[in-house]
């Protein structure tokens, strides 16, 4: 039997954001961003998010990694890795300030002309991301964010925008990144609803319906998206991403089982309505129940029909265990299950499940039969920088090795359409739910800490030749 293997043309790279590493957050025009108001937090230490920028905080966004002006060099890095795909996103900020602004900003337009050339000089594929967690925080005060449509059409405006202006020279669009965040219950249900939303779960007077409206609006405006992708030029492949948990059960207990299936299916509502040409049937009657209606025009029903997306992207960090009689003194993990005693934890404790990515691989696959990319997959740890300067990273490199090796599995004996390898990070850069910089990931070391202190020097890790070799090999040798 012949043994199936990673395509010649598997897109191996990594995923960045831009309000984790661009910086610059006023420059050339650009609007301030919901995330330029979250200071640094740390683990177990909610981020503060406040109204005004408020001296005497450090608000990671404003200065990033600095990418917005080393964005040169740094691709070079990511060229010289042999990288063949490069996920960044647009900040919507740079393009229209305010969100409503009647004409978009040159400047911004121009500034991403040069990162997506310098991209295609090193051999490296755009993959643009609409929407990661970055969006004016005008269009969060004046129209309330994803709770009115207007916020649908502004979106949708600035996306035509620069689809056109970008068209011919980036082929691959990513509507959201993981809108699915909206609803995580857990200690970090704060942190997770305002990156996606800039409104605070706190503030939200009637969550459930609140929550709701916005997750359909999203949903909506992402199947919306597509279409204008797809009527602009038909070579564009539009898909979404997902950050998508396996959880599984405690015991062997139906009634854990079924928490289990519950729980892993909790986000999947949006991928069905993406997928299956309908905002899924299930899903309304489960908001009837729970006395939520939703506002669904008449016109909904054919932009749903229009707009299935051509890929799904996963982002894979770890999994999950579900119960059905949690008890409240066990310890919660960022998406609120509870600790699986056969899984190692990284140092932020999130369950280290290279089986799990498989699993999930295999779960989407099956039920949806699209093509898959990992747009998401890294390790969050401390570096030392050893007195000569480099950094060992083997846990990093053994992190991915691993889920490189699950990867594998599921395409070379699973048969997984599986396209592309996204490691997140490939550069350190401010870490989402913390705003810490010690939470590093990449193949690259940024001298920056969380105090805001540093030179901003990039140096290469161990990983960052391990990689080099591994995309070298076309995943042959790991
Ligand atoms: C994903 C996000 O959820 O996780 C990224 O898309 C984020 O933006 C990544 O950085 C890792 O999370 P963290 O909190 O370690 O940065």
């Amino acid at each position: 039997m012949k043994k199936l293997e990673f395509p010649g043309n598997f897109l191996w790279g990594g995923s960045i954001a831009a309000h984790q590493c661009e910086g610059a957050y006023q420059a050339d025009g650009k609007g301030l961003g919901h995330m330029d108001f979250v200071t640094t937090g740390s683990y177990g230490e909610e981020r503060k998010i406040t109204k005004v920028i408020e001296e005497g905080n450090v608000y990671p966004s404003h200065d990033g990694i600095d990418f917005y002006h080393r964005y040169k060099s740094d691709i070079e890095l990511f060229g010289e890795m042999g990288f063949k795909a490069l996920r960044i996103s647009i900040d919507w900020s740079r393009i229209f300030p305010n969100g409503d602004d009647e004409i978009p900003n040159e400047e911004g337009l121009a500034y991403y002309h040069q990162v997506i050339d310098e991209l295609r000089a090193n051999q490296i594929e755009p993959i643009i991301t609409l929407c990661h967690f970055e969006m004016p925080i005008e269009v969060v005060r004046k129209y309330r964010s994803w709770l009115s449509r207007e916020t649908v059409e502004l979106y949708l405006r600035f996306c035509e925008t620069v689809m056109k202006e970008y068209k011919g020279k980036v082929h691959y669009w990513v509507t959201f990144n993981e809108m699915n965040h909206l609803e995580i219950q857990s200690d970090f249900s704060n942190t997770f609803t305002y990156m996606i939303t800039g409104l605070q779960y706190s503030d939200l007077h009637d969550k459930e319906l609140q929550l709701a409206t916005m997750g359909y609006h999203m949903t909506l405006a992402s199947v919306k998206a597509v279409k204008i992708a797809h009527d602009i030029d038909q070579n564009n492949q539009v898909g979404c991403v997902f950050g998508l948990t396996p959880c599984y059960p405690k015991t062997s207990k139906p009634a854990d089982v079924l928490q289990a299936f519950k729980d892993t299916e909790r986000d999947l509502y949006q991928v069905d309505a993406m997928c299956n040409g309908a905002f899924p049937l299930y899903k309304l009657k489960e908001y009837q129940r729970r006395g939520i209606t939703l506002p669904i025009c008449e016109s909904d029903h054919l932009a749903f029909r229009e707009g299935k997306i051509d890929f799904i992207g996963l982002n894979y960090y770890s999994s999950d265990v579900s119960s059905a009689e949690p008890d409240e003194n066990t310890e919660s993990s960022l998406f609120g299950g509870i600790p699986n005693q056969y899984l190692e934890k990284s140092a932020w404790g999130w369950s280290i499940d290279p089986t799990g990515l498989r699993y999930m691989l295999n779960y989407l696959y099956h039920r949806y039969g699209i093509p898959i990319i990992i747009t998401e997959n890294g390790l969050g740890a401390v570096d030392q920088v050893e007195n000569d300067g480099i950094i060992q990273d083997d846990y990093r490199i053994d992190y991915l090795k691993k889920h490189l090796e699950a990867l594998k599995a599921a395409v070379e004996e699973d048969g997984v359409d599986c396209f592309g390898y996204l490691m997140w990070g490939p550069i350190d850069l401010v870490s989402a739910t913390t705003g810490e910089m010690k939470k590093r990931y990449g193949f690259i070391y940024v001298d920056k800490q969380d105090d805001g202190s540093g030179t901003f020097l990039r140096s290469k890790k161990k990983s960052f030749y391990w990689y080099k070799k591994v995309i070298s090999t076309n995943g042959e040798d790991l």
